[in-house]
Parts: structure tokens; C-alpha cells; sequence
């Protein structure tokens, strides 16, 4: 089964998320429908990338696992805002982003309400809002198959697609010492390893977890700012949803480990956890029907 392409496409210049809730008397064959006629029609849009994702739940071929969201530790906690769907897109060219959303509140009128949206994009070279280098290790089209695409079974070519909307606390940050800077991230704003960092430092706990240099997840997300408040879209997309229970609780510290000192300054304040399937799956019944 193919998988969504743009899953294979880093965020481009402009990127948008879009959260949308289904009206209560909407049957699965009508959002079906609608999320076929969204990805139908944008995922042919040249210049744009797509990539769409279901509340696993609804889907019946998806076993029914444990909630990976709200997750907590001794300091931090990862709320969940889990809604029906989450819509990605990015782009090099603003209108065609903001075309694109438009678009997708068109298609899914009477079915879906548009719960949360977040407008952002690459700051300079491709700077975190605390203006550190994110996204140094691009993913190939290898990484991404290897990393975030489901290899076999009903949910082959489908993609576990984690959202997590971070506020970043510019003014506190900002009163660290560049080192000090440095030392929370692992890196220096540049990008530098910063050899001696302390175990809490960001980078140090997501490799703990396995997650480093594109194993495990691929990072699709992007630095936004909406009414004064700015922070990371963090996007991610991963073959085992178990990869990103282990990257969270690396990061909160869960069961006795440091946890990361990003978390003192980037707080979570809502996300979920979508399931976005292959290609085939849009306008067909099932996925197991898809695969035959
Ligand atoms: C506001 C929240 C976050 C910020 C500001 C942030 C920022 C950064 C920065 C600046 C880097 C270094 C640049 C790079 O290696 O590309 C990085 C690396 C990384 N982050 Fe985050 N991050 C955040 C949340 C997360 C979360 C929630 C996860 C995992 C679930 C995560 C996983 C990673 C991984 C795997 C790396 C690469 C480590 C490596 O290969 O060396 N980050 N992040």
C-alpha cells in the first residue's frame, strides 16, 4: 500500500495544521467522503504537501491500544486535545497555504468544525521560536519509510501521526546566558553539539529514547505565532506508536530518568494522536478491501 507522499516531504517554507471535530450525526461513510474529497483534491495540488490523519478509533481495522495521551512526570505533563481530524499542509508559497485551508473547510462543511489552527513556518534558515537551528539531519525518502511508515499487516503503508502544540516561553529563556542556553537544547544556536551537556538537556533525552537522527519518528513540525503567543507545531510521524510513549516519557522523565529541561521552558498545552492512512485507503471501504 502506498503511503500518503507527502509524508516523504519536509515542511516547506509555510505550513498550516488544521484540527477538525465531527458533527455528532455524521456516519463514517460520510467523513470518509469528505477526507477523501480533501486529499483528493490537495494532494494533487501541485506545490503543496498533504498529509491527513483519522482518530485511530475510527477506524475498525486499528486495535484498540492504551491512550498515549494525556501523559505525566514529576515536572511536565503532555495534555491531550484529541479530536477526528488533523490536516497538514506545507508549502513554499503562502497563498497556496492559505487556499489550501480555505479549501478544506469548503469540502468538510456539515460534517466537520474546524477545532484549532495554527499558521506558521520556517524562521529564517530554519530556527526554533528560541531562535536555535531545528531540523539539522533532513530525513531522506529511506529514513522516512524505514522510520515512519507501518511495514506489514492491515495497516500497512499507514503512518501514526503524533500533534502536539508547544508555547515557548521566549522572556525566560531569553534571560539564560547563551551557555546556559545551549545547555538546555545540547546544541548551540547554531547547531553545534555542545559536548560536556548535562543528561536533562533536549537533544540527550530524545536520543535516550532511540529516537536520534531519524530513527524511530521523523520530525515534520513548525515554529508558529497566533495572537502573541509563539511556540512549535510539533508534528511527527512514526511507523509504532509505541516510539512516540517512549520519547515522551524520555522527555518527562517518567520512571526515575532526568527529565528535559526544554519542558522548563516549552510547555504543552494540547495534542493527539491521528493515524494516517495510505493512499488507497481514500474512497474505498476498507482497508482491508484497499489491500486486496
Ligand atoms: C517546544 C518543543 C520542542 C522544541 C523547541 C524542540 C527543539 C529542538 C531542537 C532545537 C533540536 C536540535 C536541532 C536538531 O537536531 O534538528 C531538537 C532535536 C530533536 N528533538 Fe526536539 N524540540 C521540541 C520538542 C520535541 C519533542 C516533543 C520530541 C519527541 C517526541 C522531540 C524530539 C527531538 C529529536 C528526536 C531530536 C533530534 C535528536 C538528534 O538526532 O540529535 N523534540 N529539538
Amino acid at each position: 500500500m502506498q503511503p500518503q507522499e507527502g509524508l516523504f516531504h519536509s515542511p516547506g517554507a509555510f505550513s498550516g495544521v488544521a484540527v477538525l471535530r465531527l458533527s455528532r450525526s455524521v456516519a463514517l461513510p460520510q467523513l470518509r467522503e469528505v477526507v477523501s474529497s480533501i486529499h483528493e483534491e490537495l494532494s494533487t495540488t501541485q506545490g503543496l504537501n498533504l498529509v491527513l490523519g483519522l482518530e485511530p478509533a475510527l477506524l475498525p481495522e486499528v486495535p484498540v491500544r492504551p491512550a498515549l495521551l494525556p501523559r505525566e512526570g514529576p515536572t511536565a505533563r503532555f495534555p491531550s486535545s484529541q479530536s477526528h481530524v488533523l490536516v497538514h499542509v506545507s508549502t513554499g508559497n503562502r497563498e497556496l497555504l492559505l487556499e489550501s485551508l480555505r479549501r478544506v473547510l469548503a469540502l468538510s462543511k456539515g460534517v466537520l468544525s474546524l477545532e484549532e489552527e495554527l499558521l506558521g513556518g520556517r524562521i529564517g534558515e530554519g530556527r526554533d521560536a528560541f531562535g536555535f537551528r531545528d531540523g539539522l539531519l533532513r530525513p531522506t525518502r529511506e529514513h522516512v519509510r524505514h522510520a515512519a511508515i507501518v511495514p506489514s499487516g492491515p495497516l500497512a503503508g499507514a503512518s501514526w501521526l503524533l500533534y502536539l502544540r508547544f508555547q515557548q516561553d521566549l522572556e525566560r529563556f531569553g534571560r539564560l546566558q547563551p551557555r546556559a542556553q545551549a545547555n538546555v537544547v545540547g546544541r548551540t544556536r547554531d547547531g553545534e553539539l555542545v559536548v560536556d551537556a548535562p543528561a536533562e538537556a533536549h537533544i540527550l533525552r530524545a536520543r535516550a529514547s532511540g529516537a536520534g537522527e531519524n530513527h524511530l519518528l521523523i520530525r515534520r513540525g513548525f515554529p508558529f505565532r497566533q495572537g502573541g503567543e509563539e511556540g512549535l507545531a510539533f508534528v511527527a510521524a512514526a511507523a509504532d506508536p509505541d516510539s512516540y510513549a517512549r520519547s515522551l516519557d524520555s522527555l518527562l522523565g517518567t520512571g526515575g530518568q532526568t527529565p528535559d529541561a526544554l519542558l522548563r521552558y516549552a510547555t504543552a498545552v494540547g495534542g493527539g494522536l491521528y493515524l494516517a492512512p495510505p493512499r488507497g485507503w481514500f474512497h474505498t471501504v476498507s482497508l482491508q478491501e484497499a489491500l486486496s
